[in-house]
């Protein structure tokens, strides 16, 4: 069954390229497909477009299949090309001549165009609920172990004093600047494309206004084509936001394979988490950590992924689009199961203590030596070319105490501001929206 049907024949062939992996894909965004649907028939209604009780049954059979859909029990039938071709196809087989009705006014470019949107929505709440459960394990970790000082490095080489509470809480900060950009991609999908139809919309009175307040879209996108030119363009700013978090996970990743070498020796984990060599009796090697490394290299190219797909279209819609979906959607439960393996080895992790005291780590307190003077009187240049010279000269002495007192310093994390911090940009989402916007047009 095709939409667009008209007696004609379709090469099988060809057919089955162009519909490629959408009816897999699709599946995934059915339960907004049908919610974009009875805002799209409540809103035809209000412009008697469609009967009240035409209305009402369409809205009946339309929360069956929701349901249907919340149950598993919903499926996109062999030789129907997507998700939009279905849910017609259901109502059609269930109410006859008043399932054909639901199409006036909008065209598969509008209504994939809702469902991605609503999705995003979905996929980005759910999402950062995993960001903040991996947040919390970091600050649990960075006010667990904020007394073991470590080595800081620039450079790769020995530098200054740093500490577990200071590493693990940077990544916790960290997670809340990947949230905000993440935050940006929310708001551009918390637009409403539906009424912009085919791209240049319809000489129907729709009430877009209608449809963006039933949808709890923030607003519209007003321009019709504009609308239709937001197809990429929000999966590419989703993308980057993914992006930011895989970036994230990716540097800490990198960290703890260095911190683990016997070279470093700064943490383990329990032999349970690491994999060991088929040749080599002694190894216990970070394997989830490489594999998150790599994972999270790979999704870091997502949004160019994207660029070069949408790079050379004109305005107006076009089939590329279509395998787009097939980037960003599983990218969604890819970056998920990272943020999951991340957050269990985090909590697994082993940090050893007395790291500094190994003198090969004495120099990281030159800059202690330094300001010790500066705080007797000394200009800092000279002290720092005294203890410069004592250091040239092999008499550098100094003793193992760190006295870091401002905001954000290893004596004083400010990880209840950081925390607090967090809180305020989930809040800013208001996921309570999602919540209302099913309520309304489900029930329950
Ligand atoms: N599967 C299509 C997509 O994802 C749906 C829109 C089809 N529109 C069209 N004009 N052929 O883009």
């Amino acid at each position: 069954m095709k939409l667009w049907d008209k007696g004609g024949q379709v090469d099988a062939q060809i057919e089955k390229f162009t519909v490629g992996l959408d009816r897999e894909l699709d599946h995934q965004l059915a339960k907004y497909d049908v919610l974009g649907s009875i805002a799209h028939i409540t809103m035809l209604e209000s412009i008697d477009l469609l009967e009240k009780e035409e209305w009402l049954l369409l809205r009946e059979e339309l929360r069956r299949i929701f349901h249907q859909i919340e149950c598993n029990e919903f499926v996109i039938e062999e030789g129907i090309e997507d998700v939009h071709s279905q849910v017609e196809l259901l109502l059609t087989q269930r109410l006859g001549d008043l399932g054909k009705k639901i199409h006036s006014g909008r065209s598969r470019n509008d209504q994939v165009l809702v469902d991605l949107k609503l999705y995003f929505r979905d996929t980005i709440r759910d999402l950062v609920g995993d960001i903040q459960a991996l947040f919390s394990s970091l600050l649990v970790q960075a006010e667990k172990h904020k007394e073991v000082l470590i080595p800081g490095y620039t450079h790769l080489q020995v530098a200054m004093p740093s500490s577990f509470g200071l590493w693990f809480g940077a990544y916790a900060e960290s997670l809340i600047d990947d949230v905000i950009s993440l935050q940006s991609a929310y708001k551009m999908s918390n637009q409403n494309p539906l009424g912009s139809a085919a791209g240049y919309g319809s000489s129907f009175p729709l009430n877009r206004t209608m449809t963006t307040k039933l949808l709890h879209f923030d607003s519209m996108n007003y321009n019709v084509v504009y609308a239709q030119m937001g197809r990429g363009k929000v999966e590419k700013n989703v993308a980057f936001g993914l992006a930011n978090v895989a970036a994230t996970l990716s540097k800490m990743a990198m960290d703890v394979c260095l911190y683990m070498s016997q070279n470093f020796d700064f943490l383990t984990l329990p032999d349970a988490l690491t994999t060991g060599s088929s040749i080599m009796p002694h190894k216990k090697n970070p394997d989830v950590f490489e594999l998150l490394r790599s994972h999270c290299n790979r999704m870091q190219g997502l949004p160019n992924q994207i660029t070069l797909m949408m790079n050379n279209l004109p305005s107006g819609y076009f089939r590329d689009l279509q395998l787009i979906k097939e980037v960003i959607l599983p990218a969604f439960e890819e970056l998920k199961e990272c943020i999951h393996i991340a957050q269990y080895a985090i909590d697994n992790l082993k940090i050893k203590d007395h790291i500094i005291e190994d003198p090969k780590y004495r120099l990281l307190f030159s800059v202690e030596e330094v300001n010790k003077l500066v705080l007797d009187g000394m200009p800092f240049r000279d002290a720092y070319k005294k203890v410069g010279i004592e250091i040239q000269n092999g008499n550098f002495d100094t003793d193992l105490n760190v006295n870091h007192t401002h905001e954000g310093s290893i004596g004083n994390l400010c990880l209840e501001q950081v925390k607090e911090k967090m809180n305020k940009v989930v809040l800013d989402f208001h996921f309570e929206n999602l919540d209302k916007m099913k309520q309304e047009l489900v029930g329950a």
